[in-house]
Formats: C-alpha cells, sequence, structure tokens
C-alpha cells in the first residue's frame, strides 16, 4: 500500500475515554481540542450510515493515490456518553462484514456497556445490540473490579492474541496483583448473585416505570439493563438532574434533552420503585439548560 499509515476508523459522537490514544478515536471536540495534537491516522465517519463506512474503506489506495489501508474500527454498541444511543444490529453486522471484506479488526469499547451492565456479560451478546457478530477485541473496565481502578481488553483468536507477547505493553500498575484480585472477587459476587439477570429485570422495570409515571416531560425512554436513558420534552436536563440529586436520586444529565441512568447493578425492585416515585415527581415547568 506505498507505505501510507495504516488508518483506524471510529465513529463520530464515540466516546473512548481520556488517555492518549483514547482520546484520539474520541469524538467530540471539545474535549479534544485542550489536548492536540493526538494521534494521527484516525478517521471519524458517521455513526450508523453503513455506506459513510463504505466509503471510507473505499478510500484505501495505491500509490499516490488514497490512503492507507483500515486497520481497524472501534465503536460501542451503545454510544452511551453520546445520550445511550446503539447503532443498531443491522448496521453493526455490516460494519462486521466491511472489516471482513478489508482484514480489518472490529474492536468494540465495552467500558461502559460492558460486566453485566446492559443485562449479558457483554454487550456484544446481545443479539438485539450486536445482530450475533463476534469483535475481535473488547476492552472492559468500570465495574470489573467493583470500584478499584482495573481494566483489560480480551482478543478472540489466538492469532490476535499472540501478537501481544509478555513485556511488549505494560506499565507501573498493569498486571496488579490486587485489581486482579479484586476483579476475580467482583466476577463472583456478580456470578453468584445473579446480577446480570438484575440489571436485565430492573432496566426493563425502570424504564416500563419512567413511562408509566404519566409525566410528560418524559417522551421516550431507551437502553438494555441498567444503561438507559429518557428523552425530555425540552432540553432541562441539568436543572432535572439537580432536582433529583436534591430529593436522593442520583441521575446524569447526558444531554441537555436527556437523562441517564446507570446505577449499580446490586439495585433492588424497592429501590427502582423508591426512584420511581422521585422521578414521577419531577416538576414539567424546570428551566432550559
Ligand atoms: C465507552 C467508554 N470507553 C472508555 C471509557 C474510559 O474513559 P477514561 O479512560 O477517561 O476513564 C469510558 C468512560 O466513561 C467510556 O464510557
Amino acid at each position: 500500500m506505498g507505505g501510507k499509515p495504516a488508518r483506524i476508523i471510529a465513529l463520530t459522537n464515540g466516546f473512548h475515554g481520556r488517555t492518549l490514544g483514547a482520546l484520539s478515536a474520541t469524538w467530540k471536540p471539545a474535549i479534544r481540542k485542550p489536548f492536540e495534537p493526538l494521534v494521527p491516522s484516525i478517521q471519524f465517519v458517521r455513526a450508523g450510515d453503513p455506506f459513510a463506512l463504505y466509503e471510507a474503506f473505499a478510500e484505501t489506495g495505491v500509490g499516490h493515490y488514497g490512503k492507507g489501508p483500515v486497520a481497524a474500527v472501534i465503536m460501542e454498541l451503545i454510544q452511551g456518553e453520546a445520550g445511550v444511543k446503539p447503532l443498531g444490529a443491522d448496521y453493526v453486522k455490516q460494519v462486521r462484514q466491511m472489516c471482513d471484506i478489508h482484514n480489518a479488526l472490529l474492536i468494540i469499547d465495552e467500558v461502559q456497556t460492558g460486566i453485566g451492565r446492559t443485562g449479558s456479560w457483554f454487550a456484544f451478546q446481545r443479539e438485539d445490540l450486536s445482530g450475533g457478530i463476534t469483535p475481535d477485541i473488547v476492552t472492559f473496565a468500570k465495574g470489573v473490579a467493583g470500584g478499584f481502578p482495573m481494566g483489560g481488553m480480551i482478543a478472540f483468536g489466538s492469532k490476535l492474541s499472540a501478537l501481544f507477547t509478555p513485556g511488549s505493553h505494560g506499565s507501573t500498575f498493569a498486571g496488579n496483583p490486587l485489581g486482579a484480585a479484586a476483579a476475580l472477587a467482583t466476577l463472583s459476587v456478580i456470578e453468584q448473585d445473579g446480577l446480570v439477570a438484575n440489571a436485565e429485570e430492573r432496566g426493563r422495570q425502570l424504564r416500563e416505570g419512567l413511562m408509566a409515571t404519566g409525566n410528560p416531560l418524559y417522551v421516550s425512554v431507551r437502553g438494555r439493563g441498567l444503561l438507559d436513558a429518557v428523552e425530555l420534552s425540552h432540553p432541562c436536563a441539568h436543572a432535572a438532574m439537580n432536582w433529583c440529586l436534591e430529593h436522593g436520586l442520583i441521575v446524569n444529565a447526558v444531554r441537555a434533552d436527556a437523562l441517564r441512568f446507570a446505577p449499580p447493578l446490586i439495585v433492588s425492585e424497592q429501590d427502582v420503585d423508591d426512584a420511581l416515585a422521585i422521578l414521577k415527581a419531577v416538576p414539567t415547568d424546570l428551566p432550559n439548560d
């Protein structure tokens, strides 16, 4: 390919974190700008649009023409920071197909969606989010060690996992025995206490309960398991978030017109009922953000 640098394709509205490499694949200009220059050769394409992806792959050229080959596509299956927006199973299947055709890796960032949050261990295991595809690489963190800093990645297939040999990647705190012990303990509690199924059931209770509150502030709900959002009738999410906080409920104004819910996986039926009672009472005349 004429030695042109390989590209990584990331999606508009995607969020992958604030360390340099991850930030380079994060879309939001306001977060990226202060840290530029970032890692080059990351190209953003419109999320959910298979034709945009097709075109981006097709830009690969030989000699003086075109860009370098696509090494990988990185994406979330539910764009969390963008407002809990699932990409859609059909689109995800098309991305997988294009990666296969072009010999590119598909990296699914499950830092927000993984470890039971969406009602399955990983979001890619949900047919209704992934269309049943298998990624090449999955990243995870957050809930894996119950609050202890810990993250990792899984590479599927021995050809790929053999590329990372001992010593080829490391940092002071990497391979941390305390982190590994915390993760093992957390994973066994999640398994023994049936918290993945709890996420699915409590999430359904939350989404259905929200629309049943009859509060006209709530237009529609979306999400899976315990990663959910409600669309608001007007852009008052910050005022709604503060009102909820004052009344004992933690929610997140993920967009001006949406609240995100990501309660702990141990949340009980009674906890969700209590949350719904607070959400029912949120005033409808809150000021816009
Ligand atoms: C999808 C996703 N990827 C990665 C991260 C990790 O971000 P950071 O490295 O800033 O903790 C997050 C954190 O919210 C996330 O939501």
